[in-house]
C-alpha cells in the first residue's frame, strides 16, 4: 500500500512561498524534497508559482465541534517561532481540526490525478475554495504534501486534504488509493483525471517506448483509475438516480435514504462526476504529436464509450479538452528527432508567449463548470474550440498546413 501523506499542521514550518529559511536549509533534507524546493523556488515567479498560503479564509468549517472539544486556543500556535516574514503575515485560520479514528470527514470530495501541480494542482485549490475535501494524487510526495496543505488553508479545514503517493500506471498503487480516499472520506463526488505527459516528435523518430509511456500514462493510467472508482461512482449513481437498494452512504455521494425510486426527491444526492483532461490534440491528430494525439484520442473514445455504458446509471462522464497550457508540462516532455532541442526551445518560448495559451486556472475552471454542468464535453480556449468544430466539419487539419 502507498504511503500516506498526510495534511500536517506546521508541515511547512521554514519555508515561504518557495523559499526555504535558514533552519530548513541547514536541515538535511530528503532528496525528492531538495528537488521539490528547487522547482518551488523556480516556479515562485513563473506561470506555475504557489498561491499565497491561504486564498479563502471565509470558509465556514463543516463541524461545528462543542466548546470543550475546541482546540485550547489558536494562540498557542502564535507561541511558536516565526521563521521568516511570509508566517508572520498568515491569517489566523481557525482550521478545524483534522478528524482521527473511526470517524470519516463529510461533504462533498474530488479526487485529482496529478493534482501536485499545473491543471490538477490549480484544479485542487478551486474545488477547496468551493467547500470540497480534496483528494490529490501523483508520484512525488513532496509537492503533493504542499498541494493537500494549501488545499486544506483554501478550504479553511485541516482534514479537508489529503495527498496520496500514486503513479496511475501501477494496478495496486491506484487500489491502495480508492481504500485511502475511502477510509478517510464519506463519499466521493467526482474524479477528475489530470495526470499525463507530452511527447513530440515525427512518428518516424519516436521510439516505440516513448509511444508506449504516453499511451500508459494518458490512456492506461485514467482506464485503471476509472475501474478502480467505478463501483464507488455507480453506487453515488444509482442513490442519486433513486434506484439504490442499499441505504447505507458509506463511500458513495450522497446522504438519501436510497429507497428505490424516490432517493432522488428525498435529497438521494447529486450525480458524481468523471472527467478526463485529454485536449485539443485527442480531437485534431496534430502533426510531429502522432503518439501523443493517438493517446488523447484514445482517451476520448474510452469516455465516449464509458458515457453510453455509466450515464443512465446516474454517472456524469466529462471530457476537458485544453488547448496549450502554460503550465510545467515540459518537465516530463520529451522531444525526438534531428532537431530535438531547438524544437524543445521554440516550444517552450511557444508556451510563454503565445497569447491564446490558457493559464491551469482557466482549466481548472472549466473542469469546475464541466462538472457542475454535468457537461459531456468543455473545450478551453475559444481558438482552439474553433478550429476542433472546423475539423470536424470540413476535415482541414491546421497543423497539416504548408507553414506548420
Ligand atoms: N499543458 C498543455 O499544454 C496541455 C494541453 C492539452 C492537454 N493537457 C493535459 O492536461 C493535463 C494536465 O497537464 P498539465 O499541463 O497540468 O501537466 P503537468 O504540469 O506536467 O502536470 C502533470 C501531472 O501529472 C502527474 N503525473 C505524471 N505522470 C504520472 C503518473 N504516472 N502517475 C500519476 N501522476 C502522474 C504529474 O506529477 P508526478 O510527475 O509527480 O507524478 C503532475 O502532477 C494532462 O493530462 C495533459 O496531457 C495539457
Amino acid at each position: 500500500m502507498a504511503p500516506l501523506v498526510h495534511m500536517q499542521k506546521g508541515g511547512r514550518q521554514g519555508l515561504t512561498a518557495g523559499c526555504p529559511s535558514r533552519s530548513a536549509r541547514r536541515a538535511p533534507v530528503h532528496c525528492s524534497t531538495r528537488r521539490a524546493l528547487k522547482v518551488a523556488a523556480v516556479n515562485s515567479g513563473g506561470p506555475n508559482h504557489r498561491v499565497p498560503f491561504n486564498t479563502n479564509v471565509n470558509a465556514p468549517p463543516r463541524i461545528q465541534l462543542p466548546g470543550f472539544l475546541q482546540p485550547a486556543s489558536s494562540s498557542s500556535q502564535h507561541h511558536q517561532p516565526h521563521h521568516n516574514q511570509q508566517q508572520q503575515h498568515r491569517p489566523d485560520l481557525n482550521m478545524t481540526p483534522p478528524m482521527e479514528g473511526a470517524f470519516k470527514a463529510t461533504g462533498r470530495t474530488v479526487v485529482i490525478t496529478g493534482g501536485s501541480q499545473g491543471v490538477g494542482r490549480a484544479a485542487a485549490l478551486l474545488f477547496a475554495r468551493k467547500g470540497y475535501n480534496v483528494v490529490v494524487a501523483a508520484r512525488e510526495a513532496a509537492r503533493l504534501a504542499y498541494v493537500a496543505d494549501d488545499c486544506a488553508a483554501a478550504a479553511g479545514r485541516a482534514g479537508a486534504a489529503l495527498a496520496v503517493p500514486t503513479d496511475v500506471t501501477q494496478e495496486r498503487q491506484v487500489q491502495a488509493l480508492v481504500n485511502s480516499v475511502l477510509s478517510k472520506f464519506e463519499r466521493v463526488d467526482a474524479v477528475v483525471q489530470c495526470a499525463g505527459v507530452f511527447g513530440r516528435g515525427a512518428v518516424e523518430d519516436t521510439p516505440a517506448m516513448e509511444a508506449r509511456r504516453l499511451m500508459e500514462v494518458n490512456y492506461l493510467g485514467p482506464y485503471l483509475v476509472t475501474q478502480a472508482f467505478l463501483p464507488v461512482l455507480l453506487k453515488a449513481g444509482a442513490r442519486a438516480m433513486g434506484t439504490s437498494s442499499s441505504s447505507s452512504s458509506a463511500g458513495v455521494g450522497g446522504g438519501g435514504v436510497g429507497l428505490p425510486g424516490i432517493g432522488g426527491l428525498l435529497g438521494g444526492g447529486e450525480r458524481p462526476s468523471l472527467v478526463f483532461l485529454t485536449g485539443f490534440s485527442g480531437r485534431v491528430p496534430t502533426k510531429h504529436m502522432g503518439a501523443f494525439s493517438a493517446s488523447k484520442a484514445a482517451l476520448e473514445s474510452l469516455a465516449a464509450s464509458l458515457r453510453t455504458e455509466v450515464e443512465g446509471q446516474g454517472v456524469h462522464v466529462g471530457v476537458v479538452q485544453p488547448g496549450l497550457v502554460r503550465s510545467n508540462l515540459m518537465e516530463r516532455a520529451a522531444f525526438y528527432g534531428r532537431n530535438s532541442e531547438e524544437d524543445r526551445r521554440s516550444f517552450r518560448q511557444m508556451l510563454r508567449t503565445l497569447p491564446m495559451a490558457q493559464s491551469p486556472g482557466e482549466v481548472a475552471e472549466a473542469i469546475w463548470g464541466c462538472v457542475a454542468s454535468r457537461s459531456p464535453e468543455v473545450a478551453v480556449g475559444l481558438p482552439f474550440a474553433a478550429a476542433a468544430q472546423a475539423y470536424r466539419l470540413t476535415g482541414i487539419n491546421p497543423s497539416a498546413t504548408p507553414f506548420t
